[in-house]
């Protein structure tokens, strides 16, 4: 494709701020993939909504900025979502990356910024917060991971990729999580290049 097609990546890395809750592999995972001068995405920053989280650990040793909004810190969720955004919009990113961030985005946040949010189950089966454990609750034979925009609800944006993994006899929510995270990381790279390398939904 010809680099002057309107959508065609012109070059520059898509910038990214990520945001985490817990041990960060899927940032891990970016910015593993972002590692060559000629990478088609960079991670610009770091956010947590908790503190202690090994993805803010994680990207403070490689000097990628980061910060904590806590939504008990604010007098109103509204506030949260507020900052949030001021502290997203501050790094200019062209993407906000949702990597095991364990909350809802506002509409300040959503207005300003396209997000896509990776989420361990086949959406739309088991949304929320348990999803590894409802599957496996369920009996499901084969479950996975789905990467989608985000949009005000919870899990329920437009799909943009998913992997299949099967749940083996003797499966615990560890052992199940831990092949499904396998295949999410190769998934949310690989989703985050294609969208560096045709931006049209930037014209969306
Ligand atoms: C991922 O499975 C994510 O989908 C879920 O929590 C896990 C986060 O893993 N919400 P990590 O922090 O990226 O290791």
């Amino acid at each position: 494709m010809s680099s002057d097609l309107p959508g065609h990546d012109s070059g520059t890395p898509l910038g990214l701020v990520v945001l985490v809750s817990g041990s960060g592999s899927n940032l891990q995972a970016l910015i593993d993939a972002s590692a060559s001068a000629d990478a088609p995405f960079r991670v610009r920053a770091v956010g947590a909504d908790r503190d202690g989280t090994g993805g803010v650990e994680r990207a403070e040793r490689r000097g990628i900025p980061t910060f904590v909004a806590r939504v008990q810190d604010y007098v109103t969720r509204a506030d949260w979502d507020l900052d949030l955004e001021r502290q997203v919009s501050a790094a200019r990113p062209d993407l906000v990356v949702s990597a095991g961030f364990m909350k809802v985005l506002g509409p300040a946040v959503l207005g300003a910024h396209r997000a896509v949010n990776t989420h361990p189950a086949l959406l739309p089966s088991f949304p929320g917060a348990h999803a590894v454990r409802d599957a496996l609750e369920h009996g499901v034979r084969v479950t996975g991971c789905t990467c989608h925009w985000v949009d005000a609800g919870v899990d329920t944006g437009p799909i943009i990729d998913q992997r299949a993994v099967r749940v083996e006899e003797g499966d615990t929510l560890e052992s199940l999580h831990e092949r499904i995270k396998v295949q999410e990381r190769r998934m949310l790279v690989d989703v985050v290049g294609r969208l560096a390398a045709d931006r049209s939904w930037q014209n969306a």
